[in-house]
């Protein structure tokens, strides 16, 4: 009965009640993702080269890494979510910021530069007579670092935002010229060490170990590249993953969540490894976004008080809710976290 010893169905309806008065920001890379549709049974040869054309049918877009930590956010019923980013002025920018701002998330205190190209990851899709293939991604980076000057732009639009947070999230996505430069992550630290009371919540793809004063939400992969680069990733067994988790806990004195997949999460808080393992799914299953779901879950249950353990099962519900979504990012409604935690009690009690 390991859900019902961590979390009751009444105190998850008390959380999840009080979503509605947290203010949650979410600092970090924003991307958009774009699907454009080629029908390619309409593709006639090129008068000009030997190539077939792609007709473009149909286009869709959703918000990505960090909008979409925000868009979660939102569909978890956070009452008021505010990103802080850069974005180019292009036409990516205004799409990403028009979605954002259709799912309720503040787009305020974003900062449009002609210096920058806003992110954005186009998946091509050729469609055939009956079938379909994903082609080659067309990718919107940047080249060039974020510059001293928007840097501090970003730093000062956060500090003064953060006395009215009662969370914020960073979503360090980038491998490379990504918004959370280590100017701005020094910054954070500073802010984190100053706003004791308020939760930073780290996704870093690169440098989780370098994070002060927060908490942690490592995959696998991240906390090992941060506590054991020497470690081959797969053939690390649980134990040490907590022994690990406990070392990232204790030197903040912070809960650390390292998220294991399809196993779930081991939450290390308050001296004490505990594994909680992932809400029961039923296949076929897109993993698109789990992780997204997760923290999104998890920064709006601490805001609203929940212990870390609490916060624990609520984000393994929260990601297989968006887990069993199919084709889509996805989020997750208080509705679904809450009939995903009956289903998993349910389960649970016939073992
Ligand atoms: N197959 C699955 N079944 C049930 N829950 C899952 C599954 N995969 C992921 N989850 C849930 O999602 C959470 C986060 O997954 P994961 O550890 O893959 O994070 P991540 O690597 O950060 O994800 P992402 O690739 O989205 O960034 C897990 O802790 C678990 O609760
Ligand atoms: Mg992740």
């Amino acid at each position: 009965m390991i859900w019902l010893d961590v979390l009751s169905r009444q105190r998850l309806q008390e959380i999840l009640a009080r979503y509605a008065d947290q203010r949650i920001g979410v600092i970090g890379d924003l991307a958009l993702d774009a699907y454009w549709y080629a029908d390619m049974t309409r593709s006639l040869l090129s008068r000009e080269t030997p190539h077939f054309p792609r007709p473009i049918v149909r286009e869709a877009f959703s918000a990505g890494a960090g909008a979409n930590v925000a868009t979660n956010l939102k569909a978890a019923g956070a009452g008021q979510v505010t990103v802080f980013s850069v974005l180019g002025e292009d036409w990516r920018a205004s799409i990403l910021a028009g979605l954002l701002a259709s799912s309720g998330v503040s787009v305020d205190h974003l900062i449009a530069t002609p210096q920058r190209s806003t992110s954005a990851y186009i998946k091509p899709i050729l469609q055939g007579f009956d079938s379909q293939q994903e082609d080659s991604r067309l990718d919107f980076e940047n080249s060039a670092p974020l510059s001293p000057a928007l840097e501090d732009e970003l730093i000062s639009a956060v500090e003064q935002q953060l006395p009215d947070l009662d969370s914020l999230l960073i979503a360090d996505q980038m491998p490379m010229h990504g918004i959370v430069t280590s100017r701005v992550r020094d910054a954070l630290n500073r802010f984190a060490a100053r706003y004791r009371a308020i939760p930073f919540v780290v996704d870093s793809r690169h440098s989780i170990g370098l994070f002060q004063n927060m908490i942690l939400k490592p995959n696998r992969m991240e906390a090992l590249r941060a506590a054991r680069p020497d470690r081959d990733p797969h053939a690390v067994p649980r134990e040490d993953l907590a022994a690990i988790g406990m070392s990232l806990s204790a030197q903040w004195d912070r809960p650390a969540y390292i998220t294991l997949g399809e196993e779930g999460v081991l939450v290390c808080a308050e001296g004490q490894p505990r594994y909680l393992p992932a809400a029961p799914v039923h296949p076929p299953l897109d993993v698109v976004g789990a992780g997204d779901a997760f923290i999104a879950a998890l920064a709006a249950s601490l805001a609203a008080g929940a212990t870390p353990w609490e916060t624990g099962a609520i984000a393994n519900l929260a990601a297989a809710v968006v887990v069993e979504k199919l084709n889509q990012t996805g989020t997750a409604s208080p509705d679904e976290i809450l009939a995903r935690f009956d289903r998993a009690t349910a389960s649970d009690s016939r073992l």
